[in-house]
């Protein structure tokens, strides 16, 4: 929904979710949940620093308090375990692989993949990034001079798709980007009625509206990362990408190699997790950046400042450093991930509370990226928050769109890496700017994307 203007720039503000002011009732939070679970969030999540209710004859405590968020997901992190409704969401699609193991079985999946993101490997990615960054600029160019149209959340979802394929797996191993997107897509729409079904503590039997829909997508999936896993194994060639790497991994304390099952489950943990997430950070900062042409010009000037005018290098993305506080402060009002949730399966003491075995904990990102006590004029867009002397004024778990403590986002450099490039790369040669004055509708689906797409205008930059 559009939030009134600004009052002292009169420029309109970033859409945001009206959250109701009292909690809702039974019949009403389900419809809610399956509409948008977002929208079932209280006043209250925004303004206090911890809310429990009973939500359809469960405990749930939401999270808000920065310290009671570390004692959650740092402290007493081995006290909790993933949330039933996410993995009921999830793991038909992506098993017990990285995102939705727990215990020993994500312990050593984690040492596997951990090499993959050291910085040293990181950077060697960057001319990739770039590359995939320069073919997306030229297509988009090509759109301008037809006068064109584009969803950019679909054109970044195919710009993350391409660089996480070409590092990943190096090379594209045949895979369709369009009918992967559509795949995802057609998945994750249903989760909000599996999310619903969790919460009833309904069976997984429970058939749903688009139920068949999405395990066709997930089928499709599944057929596509057990082909290129099967690829692999067949090939004698040793390639040092991500599969490569799991291949050979062995568990530490069994010598357990991974099966064909957990290569796949995690191959496709990693096609999801790292292109869905980075796309829509950069489909929200286009979003915000057309709000904010003021700021547009001030990145111009970075780049322009650190490039010298000429193609982007990848030891210059590092130095873009306001073009990273852009990014920063737009998944702060939108973070992709917009919630984490959990189960206490001891009984844990949080601040002054004691949480019960078997209560959901919910962290819930987007409310404490726009908490009334943790930020000043929560809604306004304003990239000077990620100044560095801002961010050392301000509690380290404030600001969370990739979480905290030991599950920590893996991924977090290279989603850093590769959205200042693709920005790098883009904005100089391409203005982008809104079809429509209203906002896009922000409607939670596990990520928290622009209900149907965001659709721009594209013209080259004079
Ligand atoms: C802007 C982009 C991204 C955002 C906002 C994001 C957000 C997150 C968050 C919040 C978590 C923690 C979930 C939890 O604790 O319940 C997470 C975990 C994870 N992310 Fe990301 N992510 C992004 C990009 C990526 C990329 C690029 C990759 C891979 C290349 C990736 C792979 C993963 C994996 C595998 C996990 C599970 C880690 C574990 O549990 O050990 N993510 N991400």
């Amino acid at each position: 929904m559009n939030a009134p203007p600004d009052q002292q720039t009169a420029r309109p503000r970033p859409v945001r979710i009206v959250p109701p002011r009292d909690p809702l009732p039974a019949f009403r939070l389900l419809r809610t949940v399956v509409r948008n679970p977002i929208e079932v969030w209280p006043q209250a999540v925004y303004e206090e620093p911890i809310y429990r209710r009973r939500l359809l004859n469960r405990d749930t405590v939401f999270v808000m308090d920065p310290e009671l968020i570390r004692t959650v997901l740092v402290d007493e992190a081995a006290k909790f375990t993933k949330s039933d409704a996410m993995l009921r969401s999830l793991q038909p699609a992506l098993g017990e692989g990285l995102l939705t193991a727990d215990g020993e079985r994500w312990r050593w999946q984690r040492r596997a993949a951990a090499p993959i993101f050291r910085h040293e490997r990181l950077t060697g990615f960057v001319p990739e990034m770039i590359a995939a960054a320069e073919r997306r600029r030229d297509s988009l160019l090509a759109r301008a001079e037809a006068g064109g149209t584009v969803d950019i959340a679909h054109e970044m979802m195919h710009t993350t798709f391409d660089i996480i394929v070409e590092t990943m797996l190096s090379g594209r191993a045949g895979i369709d980007a369009d009918r992967v997107e559509r795949g995802i897509t057609e998945y994750l729409e249903s989760t909000s009625w599996t999310v619903a079904l969790a919460l009833l503590r309904a069976p997984r039997w429970v058939p749903y509206p688009g139920r068949r829909r999405a395990e066709r997508a997930r089928d499709y999936l599944r057929r596509e990362v057990l082909r290129i896993v099967a690829e692999r194994r067949a090939s004698a060639e040793k390639r040092p990408d991500l599969i490569g790497l799991l291949l050979e991994a062995r568990d530490p304390e069994t010598g357990r190699a991974m099966s064909d099952q957990d290569l796949a489950d995690n191959l496709l943990t990693f096609i999801t997790a790292g292109h869905e997430t980075t796309a829509l950070a950069l489909t929200w900062t286009f979003y915000l950046l057309d709000l904010h042409p003021e700021i547009v010009d001030q990145v111009l000037a970075e780049i322009a400042a650190v490039t010298g005018g000429n193609a982007l290098q990848p030891e210059h993305v590092e130095d873009l450093a306001y073009t990273r506080q852009v990014l920063q402060e737009a998944m702060r009002l939108y973070p992709p991930a917009p919630i984490m949730v959990r189960e206490a399966h001891e009984d844990v003491l949080v601040g002054d509370d004691r949480i019960a075995a078997g209560t959901s904990v919910y962290v819930p990102i987007y409310a404490i990226h726009r908490h009334a006590r943790l930020w000043d004029d929560p809604d306004r867009f304003d990239p000077g928050r990620f100044e560095p002397v801002a961010v050392k004024t301000r509690h380290r778990y404030a600001y969370l769109p990739f979480g905290a403590g030991p599950r920590i986002c893996i991924g977090m450099s290279f989603a850093l890496l590769e959205a200042v490039a693709i920005l790098a790369v883009l904005l100089p040669a391409v203005r982008l700017y809104r079809t429509s004055v209203n906002g896009p509708d922000l409607k939670l689906r596990i990520t928290l994307r622009p209900g149907a797409g965001l659709p721009m205008h594209v013209e080259r930059r004079p």
